[in-house]
């Protein structure tokens, strides 16, 4: 099909919950490279939204995914999996968890994370603690729970009544969040980098005051690492920048480095509080995606992908701060690792971004102020000088209103 059949089949089959997007569907990836259907060729800063962090096509995950593929698929937790216990002692040798479980999605790992922090409360006879306070311009998944937990009104409006038990405090203000702890909560779940909110980092002082209220009060620290997680801040997991362990942390998006994944991991006596019959899944963490989640961990190690993001992050932080110098139309650069976004002072970030697309470069947006990038792991200097000069030249035929 060309683009013009995929996106008419589309419009008449698939529900509208993108609206018009950009028009164009990719054919193959390789690298950092993806090509249309068209021929057209386009370098990824996105990734697919922080997922391919090996790039596209590393032969490590597609090998991965192919041998596992040809021996056996699916076999459904009835019985012992092979690759599914080699990921979860994976996942704990290179991480505070002690215990891991395995689910399909990011928002199906918040609801793992979630289950996990009340049952815990429940089972000690304290039914009255199941309350969670989150954070405002938060993003935590698309379920009904996952989206009360959400701090945004946009995802939640049209969905009220929502699962009962969330509030929302500002971020980086310790005194809100103290002020909200009661005798119901269990649990405080925030994102150290919030990624959908529009790259908003926690403070350094925040977060480790925030460790100190749970540990206080006796609750949970969860921590959403499905975008921070796996290298994407310059360190394997956000909270490391924090120098704090969670009690209760979730992973996704890059551990499949593309194949869906999603991983709830849990430290201490959070670890032991799920019992037989208390969480399930038929999919989560069976042979194939394992096998995959293997190959991105192993691949990621080998190649060193987590101090690649760290470098190649601090070389683009400091390209983009230098653009924001000649381009006074950028407010603020933001971001830690290649998670990185570019604050604009007029709402042009849409447009900009689709000039950028027309080039031949992938970056996103967040509503029509932030520029955002989230390349994969294996971009390298010259990939972000490329882009650099690409925004360069497009910020300058932007047309910028007068003051
Ligand atoms: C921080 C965070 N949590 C949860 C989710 C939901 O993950 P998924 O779309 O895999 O359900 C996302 C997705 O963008 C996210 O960024």
């Amino acid at each position: 099909m060309n683009i013009r059949e995929i996106i008419e089949t589309d419009k008449k089959y698939f529900m509208n919950t993108f609206g018009d997007r950009t028009p164009v569907c990719f054919e193959y990836g390789k690298g950092m490279h993806l090509w249309d259907t068209d021929g057209k060729k386009y370098t990824d800063f996105l990734a697919g939204i922080a997922v391919s962090g090996l790039g596209h096509s590393h032969p490590a995950l597609v090998n991965a995914i192919r041998e596992q593929a040809g021996k056996v698929i699916h076999t459904s937790s009835l019985y012992y999996i092979e690759k599914q216990a080699l990921l979860a002692k994976k996942i704990v040798e290179i991480s505070c968890a002690d215990k891991v479980f395995l689910a399909n999605s990011g928002a199906e790992a918040n609801e793992g994370a979630i289950k996990l922090a009340r049952i815990f409360f429940k089972k000690r006879g304290e039914d009255h603690k199941y309350d969670i306070i989150t954070l405002k311009k938060s993003f935590h998944g698309r379920t009904l729970t996952t989206t009360a937990a959400t701090g945004q009104q946009k995802y939640q409006g049209p969905y009220v009544p929502l699962t009962p038990g969330f509030r929302h405090v500002a971020g980086n203000d310790i005194e809100a969040l103290k002020a909200e702890i009661d005798e119901s909560t269990c649990a405080v779940m925030l994102e150290p980098i919030q990624g959908e909110g529009g790259v908003n980092l926690s403070d350094y002082q925040y977060l480790k005051d925030v460790r100190e209220l749970c540990d206080k009060f006796g609750i949970f620290l969860i921590v959403d690492e499905i975008q921070t997680g796996m290298g994407r801040t310059g360190k394997l997991f956000g909270y490391e920048h924090f120098d704090i362990k969670p009690d209760i942390f979730t992973l996704a998006k890059e551990l499949g480095g593309g194949f869906p994944i999603g991983a709830l991991c849990a430290r201490g006596k959070a670890a032991g509080a799920f019992e037989p019959g208390d969480h399930g899944s038929t999919f989560g963490g069976n042979p194939l995606a394992c096998a995959a989640a293997l190959a991105v961990i192993e691949t990621m190690e080998k190649e060193k992908l987590v101090e690649n993001s760290y470098n190649v992050g601090n070389y683009f932080m400091t390209g983009l701060k230098s653009l924001a110098l000649k381009h006074p139309v950028i407010g603020e650069v933001r971001g830690m690792g290649l998670m990185l976004g570019m604050q604009l002072k007029i709402p042009k970030a849409v447009e900009i971004r689709n000039k950028c697309f027309d080039r031949g470069w992938l970056v996103g947006s967040i509503g029509n102020n932030i520029i955002r990038m989230l390349p994969p792991l294996i971009v390298t200097k010259k990939d972000v000088d490329g882009l650099l000069m690409i925004l360069d030249e497009v910020i300058s035929e932007t047309e910028i209103p007068e003051a």
